[in-house]
């Protein structure tokens, strides 16, 4: 196939183009930086503007480009910053998609399991429905966003994602230092759920994404063992050999976050990934401590 990628320096991004090119798809890389290859395409951040030549041809396109979300207190200006360029961003990239000679025929969009709020102890599937709060609204938003192109006939899978394991940055990525140190521990009183995807697995999910006609609409890309947050700490001291008790308490990571603090590290999702299941999907990291092990492991 001929696949267009967004975002593919992030996280994501840059381990999905190589894996996309060793499966012997022609990959195009959507970015704000110069092209540094003929398959890089320039998107102007000036005017925030989508603009490649519509007599380009790609089978598909993966939308992953956005503000990080959980790297900043949540300011106004950072709200609004996030909010841009998930439901306007992705608006914008759908019209000119649509204005192709040749349309693609799919589009694999990111969104998150914040699409659900905060859960508490509620198993939450596809079918869960929308959550409350800023990162519910902004997914929403995204994925609304996303669904547009379903008008032109595109088949649309949305992936809500949850954290993303790879020793190379996100959350663990943040966690690493501070564990190694010896001073880590559980979030909160721990007792949240912390639903995760080790990074090859979520490539492997967009892979299928790609290609399977029965994924259209929300997907949950986590593995199908959601894990208490305590319990997460734990894992991660085992695999490190280093204690991990010292709780990081609510009210100090509220002072440091704000808002943010209350809908990403301390509510809880406890996600089932419901239809990769349906559809077959074999996970390589099915289970927490062997993901862990997995990046970690010398
Ligand atoms: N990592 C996770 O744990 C996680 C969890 C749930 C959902 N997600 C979602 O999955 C997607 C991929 O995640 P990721 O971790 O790979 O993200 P990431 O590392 O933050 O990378 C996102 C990419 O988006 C582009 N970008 C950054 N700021 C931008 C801006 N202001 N305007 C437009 N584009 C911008 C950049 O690509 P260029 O510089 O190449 O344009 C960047 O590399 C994101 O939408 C993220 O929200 C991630």
């Amino acid at each position: 196939m001929r696949i267009a990628v967004t975002g593919a320096s992030g996280l994501v991004g840059r381990a999905l183009v190589p894996f996309l090119r060793r499966a012997g798809h022609e990959v195009w890389r959507l970015q704000r930086t110069p092209p540094t290859d003929d398959h890089d395409v320039l998107w102007r951040s000036a005017d925030r503007q989508f603009r490649f030549d519509p007599a380009l041809r790609w089978d598909a396109v993966v939308h992953l480009a956005g503000t990080p979300i959980a790297d900043k207190r949540w300011t106004d200006p950072q709200k609004a910053q996030i909010e841009q360029t998930r439901g306007a961003l992705t608006r914008q990239l759908v019209d000119a998609l649509v204005a192709m000679l040749e349309p693609p025929k799919v589009l694999v969009s990111a969104s998150a399991i914040g699409f659900y709020g905060d859960g508490h102890e509620t198993v939450l599937t596809e079918a869960s429905p929308l959550g409350r709060g800023f990162l519910a609204e902004v997914c929403h938003d995204w994925e609304a966003a996303a669904l547009t192109a379903q008008a032109a006939g595109m088949r649309v899978a949305l992936l809500r994602t949850g954290v993303v394991l790879t020793a190379e940055g996100g959350m663990l990525g943040k966690l690493l230092p501070v564990f190694r140190a010896g001073v880590g521990g559980p979030v909160g009183d721990g007792m949240q759920w912390l639903s995760w995807v080790h990074r090859d697995d979520l490539l492997r999910l967009i892979g299928l994404a790609l290609t399977d006609e029965r994924l259209a609409g929300p997907i949950n890309a986590v593995s199908p063992e959601p894990v208490r947050q305590g319990d997460f700490a734990r894992a991660l001291g085992a695999v490190l050999h280093r204690p991990a008790f010292l709780p990081a308490p609510a009210f100090a990571l509220r002072l440091a976050f704000g808002q943010m603090a209350d809908e990403v590290l301390l509510a809880g999702q406890r996600v089932v990934p419901e239809v990769a299941q349906r559809c077959g999907f074999v996970w390589l990291y099915p289970q927490l401590a062997a993901a862990l092990s997995a990046e970690l492991s010398p």
